[in-house]
């Protein structure tokens, strides 16, 4: 399904000073708000600076989220982070089941399903991420990973709200390589089918996002591809100049 208007958004993963709100921020927001975007933005700050930045942006043409939460609402769970709490310092959208997050901390798609239902439950968009490492590539499995991420990692409250799928290869997270169109073609094609397997006409309207070295030059061509419905972005998106191309790629 080609989808008219993308969603841009920057994993600023653990980068973000305060100083950058006065510097990359502010400057992404002057140039949005001068030239009204046809894409949704979105920043994904570190937890600390997820109010700051709400407050910086004021209401502006750019969404914040976390990058993370516990499925619990409260408790001893030190260094946790839940999703009522990201609501309330203001973001309303949340990155769960990152590759970063699967492999350091051994997520399973059990728990990213369980997070993305706590994340419903506080009203939260979830963006809920799927890919394949090089290994499985080169074995010839990356349909099939994907398609085995996005049956166990999705959630059945999905239906009806707001989310999105991420498909970030892992080979091609902060490399620089990416994919050919015609494979993340292929992968987005094999996603839709497996979102529509797991949640019935309830997966076909959520777009899904690309990751993995998306930048100024490459964005453009990715984000054409019909079933590319936005971009996840992470090393670019801390760069003013480069995370507006993207944007105005899309
Ligand atoms: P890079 O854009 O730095 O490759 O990171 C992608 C990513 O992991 C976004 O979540």
């Amino acid at each position: 399904m080609k989808q008219t208007v993308k969603l841009i958004v920057g994993n600023w993963k653990m980068n973000g000073l305060a100083a950058d709100l006065a510097g990359a921020v502010a400057e992404m927001l002057a140039d949005l708000k001068a030239t009204p975007a046809s894409a949704r933005a979105g920043l994904c700050p570190p937890a600390t600076l997820i109010e700051r930045m709400v407050r910086a942006i004021d209401g502006g043409p750019i969404a914040v989220g976390g990058q993370d939460c516990r499925v619990e609402t409260k408790g001893a769970f030190t260094g946790g982070v839940s999703a009522g709490m990201l609501v309330d310092a203001g973001a309303t959208m949340v990155i769960l089941g990152h590759s970063e997050r699967r492999q350091e901390f051994g997520e399973s798609d059990a728990l990213v399903s369980d997070k993305v239902g706590a994340a419903l439950q506080a009203g939260l968009m979830p963006i809920i991420c799927v890919g394949e490492t090089l290994a499985q590539r080169e074995a010839g499995e990356a349909a099939a990973i994907v398609r085995g991420q996005i049956l166990g990692s999705l959630h059945d409250g999905l239906t009806g709200q707001d989310w999105a799928l991420a498909y970030e290869p892992v080979w091609a997270i902060g490399t620089g390589l990416t994919p050919t169109l015609d494979q993340i073609a292929e992968i987005h094609a094999a996603a839709r089918d497996a979102m529509i397997e797991r949640l019935g006409d309830g997966g076909r309207t959520a777009p899904i996002l690309y990751g993995g070295s998306v930048n100024p030059g490459n964005a453009r061509d990715i984000l054409a591809l019909d079933e590319v419905g936005g971009a996840l972005v992470g090393g670019a998106s801390l760069k003013a100049a480069d995370f507006l191309a993207i944007i105005r790629a899309a």
